[in-house]
């Protein structure tokens, strides 16, 4: 089950989309949540194509009833749930003086209050078979300030959840690792006034430390690792997927900063 497995209309792809197809060429059936259901039928499509399997289910995971019916439809269609990822996401940019109350809220309804709903109904699904994996889309955000108080609150909301959902449900079969995605390029950002420019994408790519663009499909790759049995033992981890960014310190990068001709 992907929360989020639509994406942003635009070039490329986001990390939802890409975690759906890498879950399915590894052989999932994915429960393709999304409030666009439309936007998750792109993805259906981009499986099926592939030869995958996948259903589209609409719902607004910032409400309890719809994170409850995604869970009994994904139980309903597929007999249980192995693995939940929890990928829905919205920037907020403001800092707390000037970032309004509305905003605030919103912002941790989608980012945080949808991890919350996506794991009650989930976990007792996975504790009755005694395993399963969770997967929380996080983001650098948490780790280093950048100007989203919001946003930065919620996905650190959600790297604090990881490590209590660890404890909580280790014995129960159940691993919960967060992947912190950097500077990449989706279609989200690219739609956000001011992304899109030569210098911009430059300035993303330069900041991490293998001076390369990064996509949707890097944390995809990510997610399929942590969900499968091949991380069995690995539980409670924030894996970035960022080039290295969180490897280094500014100075360090400004050398190859400076040289992208503005
Ligand atoms: N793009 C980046 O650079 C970047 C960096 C760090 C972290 N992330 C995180 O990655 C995740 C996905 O980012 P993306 O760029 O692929 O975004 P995206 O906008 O392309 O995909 C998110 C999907 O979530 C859906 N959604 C929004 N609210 C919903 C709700 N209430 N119920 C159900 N579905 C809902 C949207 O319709 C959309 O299809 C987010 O958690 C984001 O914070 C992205």
């Amino acid at each position: 089950m992907v929360t989020g497995a639509g994406s942003t209309p635009g070039p490329g792809v986001g990390t939802g989309k890409a975690s759906a197809a890498v879950l399915a060429r590894e052989g999932a059936s994915v429960l393709l949540v999304d409030l666009h259901a439309e936007r998750a039928e792109e993805t259906r499509k981009m499986i099926e194509v592939e030869g995958g399997t996948a259903e589209v289910f609409a719902a607004d995971c910032t409400k309890a009833a719809g994170c409850e019916a995604m869970v009994k439809a994904a139980v309903d269609t597929f007999g249980t749930v192995d693995v939940l990822v929890n990928n829905i996401g919205l920037a907020s940019v403001g800092t707390v003086v000037d970032l309004s109350e509305e905003a605030w809220d919103r912002a941790l309804d989608i980012n945080l209050r949808t991890v919350f709903l996506a794991c009650k109904y989930t976990v007792p699904v996975m504790a009755a078979r005694g395993a399963g994996s969770i997967v929380n889309i996080a983001s650098i955000s948490a780790l280093r300030g950048d100007g989203t108080i919001a946003y930065s609150a919620a996905k650190g909301g959600m790297l604090a959840m990881t490590v209590e959902m660890a404890y909580a449900h280790g014995r129960q079969g159940i691993r919960v690792n967060a992947i912190a995605p950097g500077h990449i390029t989706t279609p989200m950002v690219m739609s956000i006034p001011g992304q899109t420019t030569d210098y911009v994408n430059r300035l993303r790519e330069e900041a991490g430390l293998l001076g390369t663009p990064g996509t949707g499909w890097d944390v995809g790759a990510a997610v399929a690792f942590l969900a499968s049995d091949d991380a069995r033992w690995i539980t409670g981890v924030t894996l970035p997927v960022d080039s290295g960014v969180l490897s280094v310190t500014p100075l360090a990068m400004a050398r190859y900063i400076r040289a992208i001709p503005e």
